[in-house]
């Protein structure tokens, strides 16, 4: 039984065991890693995920006879029931709570024009939370799909990203850019997704070299204090990019931004360098991946940590601790490249390592992080997954 299969089963038992009876739907929808292109998709760049296969399922029945206007959802990880009403839409609350993302996303299908009938829910997701691994853009993903398959509908999948980034935006509070929620709706199995975030196009770029794979480990830190740090970073480029007088910064260059250095302060200047180096960075990576060139894409992966560890400062400690680890496990040991990934600030780094050591390698990185931070690291390898589907 595949992971998938299986939380897909106990949703199922728990649904049956709180609401007597059984789900009528199963959607699911799953977390994401991105591989390289951080902090560029807010910048109308190019970012390069996979869906993982770590999922969150939601188990549903609309309820017979009910003219109410309520939906009642179990959230098992939380072990916490709560009623959302679906008939109006719903304002954000001043505190963000899990549901709001349900909530949020079930505004915005009410906006397109879906109307859900009372419904019980279920959900359960072993995607990580708050690991960076796109915990929330599963839940949306997947709120959005049981809604659709619950009236019958099929929304436009552009349509439906920017009504699960909206409720992100307004009921999470999080100005995020589009490629979480891309990634959890359009991914596809044994692909990762070259995302132009200007056009919202992707090109699907198969992994499915069996030799190579993708090595998640939690640092299971957290250092994001005030919330206030990705909203900050947004500000700089957007600050900068009018300074270059470009729509954003995916349109400069790093001539121009050099030729502009004395109209800015340092912090900007850096910000901006990494921004347009990651673009070029992931253009890069993607280019020698589709070549089987992994020393590049290798070597693209830990220049992108350093710009984002020196220039945009959203790395800590700890995750550093875990690149470096993999940097002096090496080519020879088996490691290809590694990297912080998702907003930073702690949560989960990505490696591509060889297949036939990954099991070593895996316990060589535990074990030394272990030892030079007294954490416990939580680590997996993932193919790239199916993205949101109906079951
Ligand atoms: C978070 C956001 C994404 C993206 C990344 C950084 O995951 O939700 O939109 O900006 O950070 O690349």
């Amino acid at each position: 039984m595949s992971l998938l299969e299986q939380l897909v089963a106990e949703t199922k038992e728990t649904f049956k065991s709180r609401f007597g009876r059984d789900p009528r739907w199963v959607v699911a929808a799953p977390g994401r890693v991105n591989l390289i292109g951080e902090h560029t998709d807010y910048n109308d760049g190019f970012v390069f995920p996979m869906a993982i296969e770590r999922y969150t399922v939601i188990a549903a029945d609309s309820r017979e006879g009910d003219t109410g206007d309520t939906a009642t959802i179990y959230s098992v990880g939380l072990d916490e029931q709560v009623d959302i009403r679906i008939r109006q839409p719903i304002a954000p609350q001043d505190q963000v709570k899990w549901w709001s993302y349900v909530q949020g996303t079930v505004a915005g299908c009410l906006d397109a024009g879906l109307q859900p009938e009372p419904f019980d829910a279920v959900i359960a997701s072993d995607v990580p939370l708050g690991g960076g691994l796109s915990s929330s853009a599963a839940l949306e993903a997947s709120t959005a799909t049981l809604i659709e398959t619950m009236t019958g509908t099929t929304l436009d999948r552009i349509r439906k990203m920017f009504l699960c980034q909206k409720a992100e935006h307004e009921y999470a509070k999080m100005p995020c850019g589009i490629m979480d929620q891309y990634a959890s709706i359009m991914a596809e199995k044994d692909h990762l997704l070259l995302l132009d975030c200007r056009s919202q196009q992707a090109e699907m770029v198969p992994l499915s070299d069996p030799s190579v794979s993708v090595l998640i480990i939690n640092s299971n830190v957290k250092h994001e204090l005030t919330g206030s740090e990705y909203p900050e970073r947004r500000a700089q480029c957007h600050r900068v990019a009018g300074i270059l007088g470009k729509p954003a910064l995916r349109d400069a260059t790093m001539e121009m931004l050099e030729a502009a250095k004395d109209q800015m302060d340092d912090v900007h200047f850096r910000r901006a360098r990494h921004v347009i180096g990651e673009d070029i960075r992931t253009a890069a990576a993607a280019e020698a991946l589709k070549q089987g060139d992994w020393d590049t894409v290798g070597r693209n992966m830990y220049a992108s940590h350093f710009s984002l560890r020196d220039d945009y400062e959203v790395s800590c400690e700890e995750i550093d601790v875990l690149v470096d680890i993999a940097q002096s496990i090496g080519r020879e040991g088996g490691v290809i490249g590694s990297r912080i990934t998702g907003g930073g600030f702690g949560g989960c780094t990505v490696s591509l390592v060889e297949t036939s050591k990954v099991g070593e390698v895996a316990d060589a990185i535990a074990r030394a992080y272990k030892e030079k931070t007294g954490i416990e690291p939580t680590l997996f390898a993932t193919r790239p997954a199916q993205g949101a589907m109906v079951l």
